[in-house]
């Protein structure tokens, strides 16, 4: 079956096997046992084990596999259904372990169109889960900087939380595809922030017209939720950039907590290639 990744070495198109990808000129990259493929160069991976590690990836699984983000995974479900085209190639940007590749598959077949969907991550450990996540659909290792996908060849990029690669998604991007872009809104995860500092800020929220796309909506996603003890607290902590930047006693103050409830926020920012 043809993949939606090419070649890393030769850009040619990669054909889907047991076990396997293979090219026209005979690179062949292996399926792990979990069913990622690995198509990062060696000459690109700056470090061993690149991306979000073990526990990070753990801690969304459980997070997300809780449905704790169950409105968003919904809104963009019904966006991928509402923009999707009969016979659909889709690619999960930095789609970590899979919640939401997996979630938009199933919606998009289930609204009777043909999918081939794909996801890149750097992290293993997060392409694990999302391959046991959804077999149909195609797991890499691989940079969103240099994405293993040809010119022109999806009709949807999502981009949920993840680096922006606005390049690369405009050159995969076919003519009139459409970019998803998740980022947080004003008050997200307000209470937690709450917690762990003395002032927080509310994120900034605006509108962010990128050249060659025109925007076509913004939508809203806003709700509480209830984390129901602390593992659950911790492990949304960990999905957070403040995991990495907040002072000790923030950290006990989260660690003392049996529950927390908090606002959720997003705002899924909707473009058309043009
Ligand atoms: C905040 S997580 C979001 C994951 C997923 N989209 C979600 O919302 O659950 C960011 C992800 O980007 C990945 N990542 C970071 N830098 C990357 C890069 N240069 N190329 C590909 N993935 C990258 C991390 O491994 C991590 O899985
Ligand atoms: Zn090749």
């Amino acid at each position: 079956m043809e993949s939606l990744f090419r070649c890393p070495l030769c850009q040619g198109p990669l054909d889907r096997q047991d076990g396997r990808y293979l090219c026209p000129k005979g690179h062949s990259f292996d399926r792990s046992a979990a069913g990622y493929v690995h198509l990062l160069p060696p000459n690109k991976m700056h470090s061993k084990d690149p991306g979000d590690d073990k526990g990070m990836a753990t801690a969304r699984n459980r997070f997300l596999s809780a449905d704790h983000y169950r409105p968003l995974c919904d809104a963009l479900s019904e966006l991928a259904v509402k923009y999707a085209p009969d016979t659909v190639s889709i690619l999960d940007s930095g789609c970590g372990e899979g919640y939401y590749s997996a979630a938009i598959y199933k919606a998009l077949v289930q609204a009777g169109k043909e999918v081939k969907m794909a996801g890149v991550d750097l992290s293993k450990h997060a392409l694990k889960r999302a391959a046991k996540r959804e077999k149909a659909a195609e797991f890499a290792v691989a940079s969103v900087y240099d994405i293993p996908v040809a010119d022109q060849s999806a009709h949807i990029i999502l981009n949920c939380f993840s680096p922006l690669a606005l390049e690369e998604f405009q050159r995969i991007l076919k003519p009139g595809g459409v970019y998803f872009y998740v980022v947080p809104g004003e008050k997200h995860l307000w209470e937690l922030k709450e917690v762990l500092y003395e002032n927080p800020y509310p994120n900034t929220e605006k509108l962010t017209p990128y050249e060659g796309f025109t925007y076509l909506e913004v939508q809203s996603v806003d709700g509480t939720i209830h984390l129901p003890d602390q593992q659950t607290i911790s492990d949304l902590f960990q999905m957070t950039p403040y995991f990495w930047k907040t002072p000790k006693s923030g950290t006990e103050k989260l660690a003392a907590l049996d529950t927390l409830d908090t606002t959720i926020s997003f705002r899924i920012h909707v473009f058309r290639k043009d």
